[in-house]
């Protein structure tokens, strides 16, 4: 099985985001009755969460086509006429990472959103010329992981806006004996429970420690997946149980270690511990957020209480 069809398909089978679901289902029904393109959707959130299988389901649930995109890989107009090209009316063009978009494609989109058409400048010098680009309604999808970062003209093109958050445990449960299921591997509730509650809320991360988690059983010869056999195979994998993994623990211990829990910098705790400043940012810092292991101060990162007690670690006293 690939990724692809671990994606639910409908919006039905789509499991958590209870609130968004309810809203998109609304506007996936609209648009259908008025035979209208779908507002142009912005989704954000941590990765992993299902940005791209909701576009998916979107394009699937308006019987139309999709093309899908990522910022960075537009580099220039005519990467763009390309991907507008061919467009029919009411489809759905993907853009992951729209924050990523050149600032002069971005520009493009603007009219192609609000009006359905691009003017680009073909050829160079004396022969350069405007070329005017009508485009069929269609519904474009951006998502990003960094709403803060995307430009307030582009932001206000969108008429539906959402964020996905992180899942719930139990919802989390349900994917991972979805997924068991299409593996036809079986599992009991509780290892599916155990599954999703080091999963860091992401049904991606839920998935691929599930296929880990098969790989043991399969080499213990286990009938079904248990809670025993899923603390056993994490523990391997060095995943914690609030699901932290080793570049968590070393930015919390580095900055216990180096920074006396801080404040300290993002920049200097990532240069500390050999990762991307950036990757910190949208990758290992959010979920840590989430769980309140770290907090955000004016003066930067500072670990909490509740993280030394997880690292078991002594709290260290207050100053003033
Ligand atoms: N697989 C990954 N994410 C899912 C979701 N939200 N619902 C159902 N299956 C999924």
């Amino acid at each position: 099985q690939d990724e692809l069809s671990l994606r639910p398909k409908y919006l039905r089978e789509y499991i958590g985001q209870q609130p968004l679901k309810e809203e998109l289902a609304v506007y996936l029904q609209a648009a259908k009755m008025r035979e209208e393109a779908l507002d142009h959707v912005l989704l954000f959130g941590p990765p992993g969460l299902g940005k791209t299988t909701l576009a998916m389901i979107i394009a699937n649930e308006l019987g139309v086509h999709l093309k899908t995109a990522s910022g960075p890989a537009i580099e220039k107009g005519g990467d763009l006429v390309a991907l507008l090209n061919g467009l029919e009316p009411g489809d759905v063009l993907f853009i992951d990472e729209i924050h990523r978009l050149p600032t002069a494609i971005e520009e493009m989109l603007y009219s192609a959103m609000e009006d359905y058409f691009i003017d680009i400048m073909v050829g160079q010098g004396p022969t350069a010329r405007a070329v005017h680009f009508p485009l069929p309604p269609f519904t474009l999808v951006g998502a990003t992981t960094r709403p803060g970062m995307l430009s307030k003209p582009l932001r206000d093109r969108f008429g539906i806006i959402n964020s996905l958050e992180y899942y719930q445990p139990e919802d989390l449960q349900q994917i991972v004996v979805r997924t068991a299921d299409i593996f036809e591997a079986p599992i009991t509730k509780d290892g599916a429970y155990a599954v999703a509650s080091r999963s860091r809320g992401t049904p991606r991360i839920a998935n691929r420690l599930l296929k880990r988690v098969r790989d043991f059983a399969q080499v213990a010869g286990k009938e079904a997946i248990d809670t025993d056999l899923v603390e056993t195979a994490l523990d391997k994998l060095r995943v914690d149980q609030k699901g932290l993994d080793d570049t968590d623990h070393k930015l919390l211990n580095a900055m216990i270690d180096f920074y006396h829990g801080g404040p300290v910098g993002l920049a200097t705790i990532a240069a500390n511990i050999g990762e991307e400043a950036d990757t910190l940012e949208s990758m290992v810092e959010p979920y840590l957020l989430q769980l309140g292991f770290i907090r955000r101060t004016p003066r930067g990162r500072v670990v909490t209480e509740a993280a030394y007690q997880h690292l078991g670690r002594p709290v260290p006293e207050p100053k003033d």
